[in-house]
């Protein structure tokens, strides 16, 4: 694996590669469902490029940011494993050279303010800043995002569609890689005391019992078990969901006729958790 952290040197370098680029932008603190990214480049036969850079603008809690867990040798180690061709590792002066507010923001309409938007005014507006940035820095054919930041993964699919670049790089969602007892894998996870990550698999739980209520049951119904579920192991929920997976429209109610999504934030003690399902239908 080679290493850039600089904008010349990882430019030069693509430039003369002949393979096509399968990216996966990171803010470090890998686990397998980063990794698992990696594997489904090398899969799809590309070369892959992870970047790891923890953007300060996409945070809109100075804390968050403060503890977001960094572990940069552990994270090279697993991309050692993985056999990820390139790490990008730039600095805010190579991200941003011309300071954060000068940078590009994109408008994504709606979609920008509701759900995470919502409760986490601004963050769409950074994701988008910084990954616009490194699209033009990497220039890949290809795009990896977890289906675990499920609204991410559509602002991202949007953010390639103004940048124009809809011909040239393709999106691929790849399933949320999950621990065994159902927990969402998550760079956050680590900050979980043992007695709230034994309760965090409620999440999971609340949505795969929205998923089995689809056919005999309001969503109402449903919603307000999961936040009583939530409420009573702990946690402080801020969302529980159903929305079109096609648009994130929200939904009042089950709709058989649409492709649908149940979407969960909740907190636990001060760790923000979020999670979702894509309903199957029958
Ligand atoms: O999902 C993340 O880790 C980040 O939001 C991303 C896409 C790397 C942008 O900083």
């Amino acid at each position: 694996m080679v290493i850039f952290k600089h904008e010349k040197e990882i430019k030069e370098y693509l430039n003369k590669a002949s393979e096509k680029i399968g990216f996966i932008p990171t803010m470090g603190a890998l686990h397998r469902g980063h990794t698992s990214l990696i594997h489904q480049a090398k899969n799809d036969g590309l070369m892959t490029v992870c970047s790891i850079f923890v953007n300060p603008t996409q945070f809109n809690d100075p804390e968050d940011f403060k503890k977001y867990p960094v572990s940069l040798e552990a994270d090279i180690e697993l991309l050692l494993e993985a056999e990820c061709d390139v790490l990008f590792l730039p600095d805010v002066s190579t991200v941003y050279p011309q300071g954060t507010e000068a940078t590009l923001t994109y408008d994504f309409g709606a979609l920008e303010n509701i759900l995470e938007g919502a409760h986490r005014p601004g963050h769409f507006r950074g994701v988008g800043q910084v990954v616009a940035r490194l699209i033009n820095l990497v220039g890949p054919d290809f795009l990896y995002l977890g289906q675990k930041d499920f609204q991410q993964c559509m602002i991202i699919g949007k953010l390639i569609e103004l940048m124009g670049k809809e011909n040239k790089i393709k999106l691929r969602v790849c399933p949320t890689v999950r621990e065994a007892d159902g927990l969402a894998m998550s760079s956050r996870n680590r900050r979980l005391s043992e007695s709230q990550r034994s309760l965090s698999a409620t999440i999971y739980q609340c949505l795969v019992s929205i998923e089995s209520k689809a056919e005999n049951a309001t969503f109402s119904l449903a919603q307000k078990e999961c936040v009583e579920l939530l409420e009573k192991k702990g946690f402080r929920p801020e969302y529980v969901a159903l929305a079109d997976a096609d648009t994130l429209e929200g939904l009042s109610d089950y709709d058989a006729s649409r492709k649908m999504v149940a979407l969960i934030a909740a907190w636990i003690g001060k760790i923000r958790l979020i999670d979702n399902m894509v309903l199957h239908q029958a």
